[in-house]
């Protein structure tokens, strides 16, 4: 398929409403957390066939720790053997990154992060952004430490601190900002995602679908919705002047 000239170049997702789809079915969450990654898989293979070029999906946020244990241990094992999936990314020529502080997870799945990045490094379509144990206020105080570290050490004057520097001290440095911001399941708020990434995203939130029955035709419909807004970026749109 060849890519297509009308799309965002970043798409960043809220993976929301698997405890709820898993409800509905009666079913117990964890149920819904593994209906939920069959559901990314699919939207992430779709995201790279359509010639998208940034995808950042909302994993686990630095809040989720407040889950009841078993919880946690479910998501975190199917993260586990999702990144042993990972190596099929290199033959779709999709590169993997991670976002959020990995440092508290445990070795085997540290290493597992580090080889997914390393191996599709060189990969030049899709860039999918994992966020896990991610938060956006986490994330600018992580930044705004290393640049004290850096004026510490006469390395960066305070004046070079500019919205551009800034960025660069970020998880996502190099990568440009959310253009469209999707949510499903009905809840109407950035849950400490991508605070400064998303300042001027569109938002689209989506409450007629929890994120298991997500589907590229439900992609396709948050594409549609962002074609047809006007970005102005606090300046005026063509049919304004
Ligand atoms: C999103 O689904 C997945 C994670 C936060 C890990 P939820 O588990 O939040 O599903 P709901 O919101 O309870 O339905
Ligand atoms: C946001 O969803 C985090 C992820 C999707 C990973 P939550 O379900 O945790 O958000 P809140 O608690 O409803 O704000
Ligand atoms: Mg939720």
């Amino acid at each position: 398929m060849a890519a297509r000239q009308d799309l965002p170049a970043h798409v960043g997702i809220i993976m929301d409403g698997n405890g709820r789809w898993a409800k509905k079915r009666g079913l117990p969450r964890k149920m819904g957390h593994r209906a939920g990654a069959d559901a990314f898989k699919k939207i992430a293979r779709y995201a790279n066939r359509i010639g998208l070029k940034y995808l950042t999906a909302y994993v686990f946020s630095t809040e989720n720790w407040k889950r009841p244990k078993d919880e946690v241990d479910s998501i975190l094992s199917l993260l586990r053997s999702y990144l042993d999936e990972m190596e099929n990314y290199r033959r779709e020529n999709i590169r993997v990154r991670f976002i959020g502080d990995r440092s508290v997870f445990d070795a085997g799945i540290q290493a597992k992060m580090a080889r997914a990045e390393e191996q599709s490094k060189d990969a030049t379509g899709l860039t999918l952004i994992l966020a896990i144990n991610y938060g956006g206020r986490a994330e600018i105080a992580h930044a705004a430490r290393q640049i004290a570290r850096a004026v510490q050490a006469g390395r960066l004057s305070p004046e070079a601190v500019t919205e551009e520097t800034f960025g660069d001290y970020l998880y996502t440095a190099g990568i440009p900002d959310v253009d469209l911001l999707i949510r499903p399941s009905g809840e109407y708020r950035l849950s400490n995602f991508l605070l400064w990434q998303t300042a001027y995203a569109e938002y689209v939130f989506m409450s007629g679908v929890l994120w298991p029955d997500f589907k590229p035709e439900t992609l396709e419909e948050a594409l549609r919705e962002y074609r047809s807004r006007s970005r102005r970026f606090g300046g005026l749109s063509a049919s304004d002047s």
